[in-house]
């Protein structure tokens, strides 16, 4: 009995990867290849945006950003909502006021794949088993000028800022989406932004209590991943197997990545979790950013491409992960 009854589980493993042909992004610079650089440009992305890829731009990691990679690897058609600096809501905790995740990236959602929206014919136009929602948010607002600088409008709280993430895939659910997979944040003490030291860097040129951020980030990282992994579970029951969400541990997968750099890393010097290629000097001149960059040579040998964003060569592993994620396969 034992082993008909595995065959069916591989079975509906296998038909589910099968029918997987697109990717949706939500979340922050992240993920964003290009969104964020196109409206500072002053050309708000519209309908059917085409993201912008090197050499014409590069994103937050350096270059190419991990939904590019996952397209490549899986065979995916992306579609990238994600935008720097973005935060779940800017009612609760605004930053730049850029396209959040439960309204202004949603819009861009429906934009192109909903007909009729707000009408009595309004329809999802892909078949809801054909695509994956992955949401990756939550960085900037639990970050500096939010919540671990005290900085969040009063009254509100992490609970707020889960539940809102919770209630964003509660609104894709809405419009006919089924698939979901919710990132956890990544391990962000790690980052030279919140490690121990009382130095400014390019995203807060001055000094400041090191250990209080450090602190800080550890708890709010922690609180905010255990907070959204009950929201999962109770997403799930919620939706009585009328749509799945997934929980992607990128907060261990990161750790792993830094217990075992030899297993990822690749350029020509040695692996280096510690550091990050991309410098800037002083940290109240961003016009002197880029001088003492790590070589091209040497970028993929970071797991770090900044103070706070991860490499390149990280967003390559991500991928890789999340496509194994997506296919049912995956240790994370
Ligand atoms: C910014 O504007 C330039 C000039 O119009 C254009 O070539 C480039 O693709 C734009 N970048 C983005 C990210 O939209
Ligand atoms: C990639 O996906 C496209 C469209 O879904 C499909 O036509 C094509 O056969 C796929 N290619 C491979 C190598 O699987
Ligand atoms: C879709 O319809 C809803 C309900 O009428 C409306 O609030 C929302 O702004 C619409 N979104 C877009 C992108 O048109
Ligand atoms: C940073 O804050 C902690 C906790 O309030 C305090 O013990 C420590 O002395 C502060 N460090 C500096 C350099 O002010
Ligand atoms: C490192 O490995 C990735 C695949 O994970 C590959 O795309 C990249 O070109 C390699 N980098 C170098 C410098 O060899
Ligand atoms: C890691 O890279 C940084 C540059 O950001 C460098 O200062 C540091 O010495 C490197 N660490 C190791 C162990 O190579």
């Amino acid at each position: 009995m034992i082993p008909v009854v595995i065959l069916f589980l591989l079975a509906f493993v296998f038909s589910t990867e099968a029918r997987i042909t697109n990717v949706v992004l939500f979340g922050d610079s992240f993920t964003d290849q290009s969104r964020s650089h196109s409206i500072s440009n002053g050309s708000f992305p519209g309908r059917n945006y085409q993201q912008v890829y090197p050499p014409a731009d590069h994103a937050a990691d350096g270059g190419f950003q991990w939904p590019f990679y996952l397209g490549l690897y899986g065979n995916y058609t992306i579609s990238n909502y994600a935008v720097g600096g973005s935060v779940c809501s800017n009612d609760l905790t605004p930053l730049f006021g850029t396209p959040d995740v439960l309204t202004g990236q949603q819009d861009w959602f429906i934009q192109d794949h909903i007909s009729g929206n707000g009408t009595h014919q309004q329809k999802l136009l892909s078949d809801p088993n054909s695509f994956v929602i992955i949401v990756w948010i939550g960085t900037n607002d639990v970050g500096i000028h939010s919540l671990v600088t005290s900085d969040q409008p009063a009254k509100v709280s992490l609970v707020d800022v889960a539940d809102c993430q919770l209630n964003a895939l509660r609104k894709m659910h809405k419009l006919g989406a089924r698939r979901f997979i919710l990132n956890s944040l990544i391990p962000l003490h790690l980052t030279k932004l919140y490690a121990e030291s009382d130095d400014g860097t390019i995203y807060w040129p001055d000094p400041h209590n090191g250990t209080v951020w450090h602190k800080g980030i550890y708890n709010l990282v922690h609180s905010l991943n255990r907070i959204l992994n009950d929201g999962v579970q109770n997403l799930n029951r919620e939706w009585k197997g009328d749509g799945n969400v997934g929980w992607f541990d990128t907060y261990r997968f990161f750790e792993d990545i830094y217990h075992n750099p030899e297993r990822y890393f690749n350029g020509s010097i040695p692996a280096n979790v510690t550091g990050h290629c991309h410098q800037c000097p002083d940290p109240h001149d961003w016009r002197q950013c880029d001088i003492g960059d790590c070589t091209p040579d040497q970028r993929d040998s970071f797991m770090w491409w900044d103070e706070l964003h991860p490499s390149e060569q990280t967003g390559r592993h991500l991928a890789e992960e999340m496509n194994r994620k997506i296919r049912g396969v995956s240790a994370y």
